[in-house]
């Protein structure tokens, strides 16, 4: 067996699609975490999600190399179940959350609740409470009719830290549909407009809120560092400005997540080093106009989860058309959504079998009722491709198994967390049983 090390040291965790741990020889084999990908695809089916523990605990401790007096906080949304769970939490990370169901999933974990920032822009009644009641660390408010409600919540003798998260007015980010920064977007509240002034006068008049600090996250798949260096002197600013008119001296800064990663080989990702001159530019900016220096927040998702995961198909059929071959998967749009939201590209690799056979450019397209369900256009693949052989894509660890969904009454893929040569099923398959147990018929 030839063993080839794809392009992904470990040492630098942004810079390949594929886990730290993939290995690929030219006989067609292929593993993770020292487990074969093709005995993976047959013990637990396809499709099937493989996250690699190795290479999230990489990604976790480059970050707290690159900003080692900064917290870490990971974005649950990317890539969350308790497995995942108990990783960042071991790494010694804080948890970024958005919904409910994130705080459970941590709370079942038994991720600390003070290490746990709570977010949203349309925080339910409901959401707030088991905030407040799991006594997470900070929430972050969003919208000014939230204060008063929350504050109603918070039991007497006790003080809720909240943070405001406010619109730096920074457009930054891959798409249209994951920039947050810019003036009207639904996230975040308006310091031009006023808004977030008056949020921060309203949270010091409430005795059973404690105001904390500022918050703000620009988008996604942000590739340099200097919209964060940006968003930090704005916010910086705002903490000046607070200080001048309250005498209130805020503590903390979270300048959110967004980190790019390379989705495919040649792509660049925003690399945690890149991000170690955002603790100096705070320095200098706090030392211009006299502020102690804030503790800073960062909260990747993607960057620590992304790179992490390889998703499995089996080939279902090869179909010739007039101007392009499609090559059918048993998943594809209820599995992975980006393509179709975002047009997002990914790597992928025939495995499990030699082939002498030159490549040629397919369409890799899933199994749903709908046009738009496309996984990839114009990818190199084996000209001799066939129905029974296994595909793996990169990149698939962050936005995929959050973000899968049912359509077409498909059961979502199971997860499968590979590891010094075992694997472990950390997420079983969704079965026909699961999705009728909700259907309680007439
Ligand atoms: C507030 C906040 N923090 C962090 C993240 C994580 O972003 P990413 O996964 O791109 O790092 C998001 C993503 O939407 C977010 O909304």
């Amino acid at each position: 067996m030839s063993l080839l090390i794809t392009p992904s040291p470990a040492t630098e965790t942004a810079d390949g699609p594929w886990p730290a741990g993939a290995r690929f020889g030219a006989d067609g084999h292929a593993e993770v975490g020292g487990v074969d990908l093709t005995k993976v695809a047959g013990r637990f089916g396809t499709p099937a999600y493989v996250m690699d523990e190795a290479d999230v605990r990489l990604r976790c401790r480059a970050y707290r190399a690159a900003l080692p007096r900064a917290e870490i906080a990971y974005a649950a949304k990317a890539f969350w179940c308790r497995a995942m769970a108990a990783w960042i939490r071991s790494e010694g990370l804080a948890l970024d959350v958005c919904s409910a169901g994130e705080l459970a999933v941590a709370r079942a974990a038994g991720f600390p609740a003070e290490k746990i920032i709570f977010h949203g822009n349309a925080k339910t009644p409901a959401e707030l409470r088991a905030a407040v009641d799991e006594r997470v660390g900070r929430i972050v408010v969003d919208d000014l009719t939230e204060i008063n409600r929350l504050a109603a919540l918070v039991p007497a003798g006790m003080r809720q830290k909240v943070l405001v998260r406010v619109i730096p007015d920074i457009e930054a980010g891959a798409h249209a549909a994951i920039r947050t920064g810019g003036e009207d977007h639904k996230f975040g509240l308006s310091i031009a407009a006023g808004v977030a002034r008056e949020a921060v006068n309203r949270i010091l008049r409430q005795p059973r809120l404690e105001l904390v600090g500022l918050h703000c996250h620009l988008g996604s798949q942000i590739v340099a560092a200097e919209p964060y260096e940006q968003s930090a002197r704005v916010l910086v600013e705002q903490l000046a400005r607070i200080r001048d008119a309250h005498g209130v001296t805020l503590p903390q800064l979270d300048l959110g997540g967004g980190h790019a990663i390379a989705y495919t080989s040649g792509q660049a990702g925003l690399a945690p080093a890149r991000l170690g001159s955002l603790a100096a530019t705070v320095e200098r900016r706090c030392a211009g106009i006299g502020l102690p220096v804030p503790r800073l927040t960062v909260e990747p998702g993607r960057a620590i989860a992304g790179p992490a995961g390889v998703t499995l198909y089996r080939v279902i059929a090869v179909k010739k058309g007039l101007r392009r071959t499609y090559v059918a998967v048993d998943g594809g749009m209820s599995d992975n959504p980006r393509p179709a939201m975002y047009g997002s590209r990914y790597e992928m690799r025939m495995i499990g079998r030699a082939t002498h056979e030159g490549e040629r450019d397919f369409t890799v397209v899933g199994h749903h009722c709908e046009s738009g369900d496309t996984l990839a256009e114009a990818v190199a693949l084996p000209a001799d491709i066939r129905p029974g052989d296994v595909l793996a894509v990169a990149a698939t660890g962050a936005y995929n198994h959050s973000m899968a969904s049912t359509y077409n009454m498909t059961g979502r893929p199971p997860v499968v967390a590979v590891s010094r040569g075992k694997a472990r099923l950390v997420v079983r398959r969704e079965g026909l049983d699961d999705l009728l147990r909700r259907d309680v018929g007439l």
